[in-house]
């Protein structure tokens, strides 16, 4: 049995406790928040649960094994590192934090109290990403060469964060998931439509080590909802939807090859449109299968597919874009031993 305790029951808490409020073994103790209000809600959701105003509650209690933390962005290195120094173990809501050097000051704290430290880097944990990554890492679509996101709709502008921290973090997390390298160079452009100094449409641009170039695109303000991603390899293709019910995930056997010229008027491109397929995806819910893992992770001591080098490796680019999208350069990301020490 793990005991646990949820700090932050906003929007996105909710779905935090509903999931981990099903799973057999986990004690659920507290709920902590700073509006007794939302408190209330809790308590009305998870009526075994006990309610504070105060994280010293939860982290004096010696009960607790981990906590949950779903607060704002800027909140979550104060209460990363509270918990872990009161021997807690950490799933914090993505982005880790607001810096690479902060999210490398928990990853040494983690790892030197031998404590587990998660990122809700979500969709790690859904059906289709996953089969996405068996495709690729299998060569069903040869070498990779570039990669689209879409990730737009009418969405909940935050107080205290651009669009890049919040939506993109989804993206770059998956990319760094698939991909498995850092990009080398990272542009943006963008524009704070509705409010001044907090961007809520952005196309973010990446390139990586081994060629494959990347973009990204996400916005609050669209009439659509698009989660549309497309991955190009020199073999085949794929189109990953994540508002399809059903085939989020098609490949296609298409591709276009060039005929080297043997006379000058020989110029060739054959192209090819052959079978669509839509593998067959589970539909367990991404949220229950993280769940599943951090209790895997803190009763085994395994290391998070999503853990703090990964939250790390997205808050850099998250940085680097956010850079780039304010001082209008082109920022060249470096990630290795020196900012993971
Ligand atoms: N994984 C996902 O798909 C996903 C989706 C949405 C949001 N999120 C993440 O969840 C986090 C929270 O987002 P949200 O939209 O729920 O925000 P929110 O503002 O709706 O809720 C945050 C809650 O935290 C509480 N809070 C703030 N500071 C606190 C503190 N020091 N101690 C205790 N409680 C505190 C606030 O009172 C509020 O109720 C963010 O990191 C966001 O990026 C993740």
């Amino acid at each position: 049995m793990k005991t646990l305790a949820l700090i932050g029951s906003g929007y996105w808490g909710p779905n935090l406790l509903r999931n981990y409020m099903d799973i057999p073994d986990v004690n659920l103790k507290w709920v902590c928040d700073l509006l007794p209000a939302v408190l209330d809600k809790a308590h009305s959701l998870c009526p075994t649960v006990q309610t504070t105003t105060s994280v010293d509650d939860v982290l004096r209690d010696p009960e607790v094994d981990g906590v949950l933390i779903a607060t704002p962005i800027g909140t979550h290195y104060q209460l990363s590192k509270a918990a872990l120094l009161a021997g807690k173990h950490v799933f914090v809501e993505k982005p880790l934090t607001t810096s690479a050097t902060q999210c490398a000051d928990l990853t040494v704290l983690a790892a030197e109290r031998k404590l587990t430290l998660m990122v809700g880097h979500t969709f790690i944990y859904s059906p289709p990403v996953r089969k996405v990554k068996e495709l690729i890492d299998a060569g069903e679509l040869g070498e990779v060469r570039f990669v689209t996101m879409q990730r737009v709709n009418l969405g909940l502008h935050q107080k205290d964060a651009s669009v890049i921290w919040d939506l993109a973090a989804h993206d770059l997390s998956i990319l760094d998931y698939w991909l498995e390298e850092m990009p080398c160079v990272v542009d943006s452009i963008g524009r704070d439509c509705m409010r001044n100094g907090i961007p809520d449409v952005a196309f973010v641009n990446l390139q990586y080590p081994s060629g494959v170039v990347a973009q990204v695109t996400v916005s609050w303000l669209s009439p659509v909802k698009l989660r549309r991603t497309v991955v190009v390899g020199d073999r085949k293709m794929l189109v990953y939807d994540d508002t399809e019910p059903v085939e989020k995930v098609k490949v296609f056997d298409h591709g276009a090859e060039f005929k080297e010229p043997e006379s000058f008027a020989e110029f060739q491109m054959v192209y090819r449109t052959g079978d669509i397929i839509s593998p067959k995806i589970g539909n367990a819910e991404p949220l229950r299968l993280e769940a599943e893992h951090f209790l895997d992770c803190i009763g085994n001591g395994h290391n998070p597919i999503t853990n703090g080098e990964m939250g790390l490796r997205v808050v850099a680019v998250l940085e680097a874009a956010d850079a780039s999208l304010r001082e209008g350069v082109r920022k060249t990301v470096e990630l290795g031993p020196s900012v993971l020490a």
